[in-house]
């Protein structure tokens, strides 16, 4: 089976624990977009793991990893990645991690404008300033550098000129900043082109010759449905398609040969930057949550903002990203509250509304419609068997379900490995 595993919320949903534990039994792990905008962290024994680029299942070592065409690379935040994975004892080698040839590589000014056009805008968008939105644009323009490019000195140095003209341009005239030299970035991107020139290759090819050999992929997807481009809360999102769909043109694998979505949740909300937020909580519960659930981003620290469950989010979500089962993260974190609430719908200027709107206006106005549930009020994380859970917490899931119309069939209890039930 090829399995898609994708956040159906504001992203940090905890797809990097979910896929440390199905890629116990797949072959290749596959990124298929974003960049070093994610933060995935696995807890194994005492130890943390955070992947911003590579698959977290790199960790287990008889499986392959890949880092697809849809991914935007940042060739200085890999190298950093890798070298601090190899001092935490990861093995990486370019025969257990392959990079597209076709994905386009972050450059300095990427995320020099991603900064700049943050600074200068009213409507702040809170990216995380790794420069995958000016990356992500100059793609989609025709104008960007991919990662075959790092190892060809001649081309690199053609499309660079030609980049560096057209950037300098902005940065002296619309932001009044000063040239970018050439020199340096040349010298040191054809550097990075060699030390990265092992793992480069087709992975389209890579990846569609494993599975016909039966091999299975799973693929990784990082943000969540509402930070997609095109499904999220634009303009309140990131700059490429994270739900299923982008599986696709993100690898090259044909949709005839995915058979499996799962959608990871958190048992609550979180989003990290600007946008709306229906169910944002504005009492106490904001700070108890945000230390309980330790909701700081893990690429750029920043506090992340919480709030209920809203079952109108990721039912929208389940149906754009074709989802087959869910996963529920986090449970644990509620362990403590008394009551606790789901959004069902929302009420706008007296009307009920009961679909995701595309209008953030109608969004950033609504009004939450909840239905309130008994909490367990009881530490949840040393459960093992469905069975066991403490009552109120299975009418959770169960009420959660029915809402979402799709079975919870993962349910995390905490952030270690074995802190997992699976149903
Ligand atoms: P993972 O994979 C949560 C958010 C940023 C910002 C918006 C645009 O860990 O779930 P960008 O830098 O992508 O242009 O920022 O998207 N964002 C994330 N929020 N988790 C992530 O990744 C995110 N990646 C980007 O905070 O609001
Ligand atoms: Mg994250």
């Amino acid at each position: 089976m090829n399995i898609v595993v994708g956040g159906a919320q504001w992203g940090d949903e905890g797809k990097g624990k979910l896929i440390d534990i199905l890629s116990k039994d797949t072959d290749i792990t596959a990124r298929y977009q974003g960049g070093n905008n994610a933060g995935h962290t696995v807890v194994v024994g005492e130890k943390q793991y955070v992947f911003h680029l590579i698959p977290s299942a790199i960790l287990r070592k008889s499986k392959m990893c890949v880092i697809g065409n849809g991914v935007v690379i940042d060739p200085k935040a890999l190298l950093a990645e890798v070298k601090i994975l190899k001092n935490q004892g990861v093995s990486i080698t370019p025969k257990r991690l392959k990079i597209a040839g076709n994905a386009h590589v972050i450059l300095p000014y990427h995320r020099i404008l991603d900064g700049l056009r943050e600074s200068k805008r009213k409507n702040k968008i809170g990216t995380t300033g790794r420069g995958i939105g000016p990356c992500y644009a100059d793609k989609v323009n025709r104008c960007g550098i991919r990662m075959i490019d790092l190892l060809n000195p001649r081309i690199l140095k053609a499309k660079l000129e030609d980049n560096l003209r057209e950037k300098n341009d902005v940065f002296r005239k619309v932001y009044d900043q000063k040239n970018f030299p050439f020199g340096n970035i040349y010298q040191e991107y054809l550097n990075y082109g060699r030390q990265l020139k092992p793992y480069i290759c087709d992975t389209a090819i890579f990846l569609n010759n494993a599975i016909e050999k039966k091999k299975t992929v799973l693929f990784e997807g990082a943000q969540g449905a509402f930070l997609d481009i095109d499904f999220g809360t634009y303009p309140y999102v990131t700059s490429s398609n994270s739900i299923a769909g982008g599986v696709c043109a993100g690898t090259g694998v044909a949709p005839t040969h995915i058979h499996k979505m799962i959608s990871a949740v958190k048992a609550y909300t979180t989003r990290v930057g600007e946008g709306p937020f229906p169910t944002e909580f504005s009492t106490q519960l904001k700070d108890d949550i945000r230390i309980k659930g330790k909701e700081f981003g893990a690429t750029t620290g920043r506090p992340r903002r919480c709030g209920w469950f809203d079952s109108v989010l990721v039912k929208y979500a389940a149906m754009i990203n074709g989802t087959t089962e869910i996963a529920i993260m986090k449970l644990d974190v509620l362990d403590d509250l008394k009551k606790i609430k789901v959004c069902t719908a929302y009420r706008y200027k007296g009307k009920i509304i009961k679909d995701f709107p595309l209008d953030l206006e109608v969004l950033r106005n609504v009004k939450p419609i909840y239905k309130t549930l008994d909490g367990w009020q009881t530490p949840i994380s040393g459960i093992r068997e469905y069975r066991n859970l403490p009552k109120n917490a299975k009418l959770y899931i169960n009420y959660l379900e029915k809402l979402i119309g799709r079975k919870i069939k993962y349910v995390s209890i905490g952030s270690k490995r074995s802190e997992i039930i699976i149903r």
